[in-house]
């Protein structure tokens, strides 16, 4: 696909060449620094939701490359406070900046956004449904601590009902002949939608709810926080929280080369003493979102083929 121009929204619109692209591209950014690449473009951040990685990781992106950012961190300091619709604020914008990255509570919000802007949206979680750029960096990191991204056997734990960034990812690697394990209380389990179009598409997947059954055989295991802000009724979410910590004396039972994955942020889900184990790959996850982030910048903006 032509990037320059392109809206990042959701993972269902590249294809397996286009996602080794990214990766490619990233890897080329992670090689050599080009501080002066996004020299004069402007960058905005428009976050109506809570976010530290995905928002700080695309600021420093865009300054590690010369650009600069406008935006802001909370819908509150706006004029979204005063009942301004996002379309309203979406043209503002469109004309203050070269590319937008926004996070929004609403599904589809991003794709509403895209449809308006005249300037390349990049979608930073919208909801529950998509969150693409964190899915490149996961992919950017199996790939890494694997070797591969072909063939793995893959474990999502958590809130798969609610943890768009399960959709996204799970959604990337059907590409890639992944064996999949969803491990989640029933309450949580994956949207049959999703479950579907896996099946459409020949991947093999499984659903549990006990970990102990698939934890010996996965080469990654994709943890994730229960999204509290999402759930309808406080007293569910008192219910869910705490059912799948990893912790030291699971990892007994898994591959000695296990990589443990998770977008943070964690609340109890991953022991501390975790950490410090050759199975954590989540800082570094974490940490590849700079590369990631400025090829997306770069190619969106027309300034990276
Ligand atoms: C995730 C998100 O916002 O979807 N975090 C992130 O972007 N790294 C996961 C979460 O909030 O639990």
């Amino acid at each position: 696909m032509n990037f320059k121009g392109a809206h990042i929204i959701s993972v269902r619109d590249f294809g397996k060449e286009d996602l080794l692209y990214i990766l490619d591209c990233a890897a080329r950014m992670e090689e050599k620094p080009r501080p002066a690449l996004m020299t004069g473009l402007v960058m905005a951040s428009l976050f109506f939701e809570p976010s530290t990685r995905t928002r700080l990781s695309f600021e420093s992106a865009m300054r590690r490359l010369g650009g600069s950012v406008v935006g802001f961190s909370s819908p509150k300091a706006t004029s979204l406070a005063k009942g301004e619709s996002l379309k309203d604020t979406i043209r503002m914008v469109e004309a203050y900046s070269d590319v937008i990255v926004m996070r929004h509570p609403l599904d589809g919000s991003a794709r509403v956004a895209s449809e308006i802007s005249h300037v390349p949206v990049i979608n930073g979680g919208d909801g529950t449904n998509q969150h693409p750029t964190q899915t490149f960096l996961d992919l950017y990191t199996i790939r890494k601590c694997k070797g591969r991204l072909k063939g793995l056997k893959i474990g999502f734990v958590g809130d798969l009902k609610y943890g768009r960034t399960v959709h996204s990812l799970a959604e990337a690697l059907k590409h890639f002949d992944a064996e999949m394990h969803f491990i989640s209380l029933s309450q949580l389990r994956m949207p049959q939608t999703h479950l579907d179009d896996l099946a459409e598409h020949g991947v093999r997947y499984h659903e549990t709810s006990d970990i102990n059954e698939v934890i010996g055989l996965l080469d990654i295991i994709y943890v994730t926080r229960i999204q509290q802000e999402r759930f309808p009724d406080p007293v569910e979410y008192e219910k869910a929280k705490g059912a799948f910590v990893i912790d030291r004396e699971l990892l007994e039972k898994a591959k000695a080369d296990l990589k443990v994955m998770h977008p943070l942020p964690r609340r109890d889900e991953i022991a501390e003493e975790v950490d410090e184990t050759d199975h954590a790959v989540y800082f570094e996850q974490a940490h590849n979102g700079i590369p990631v982030r400025q090829a997306m910048l770069a190619l969106v903006t027309g300034m990276m083929e």
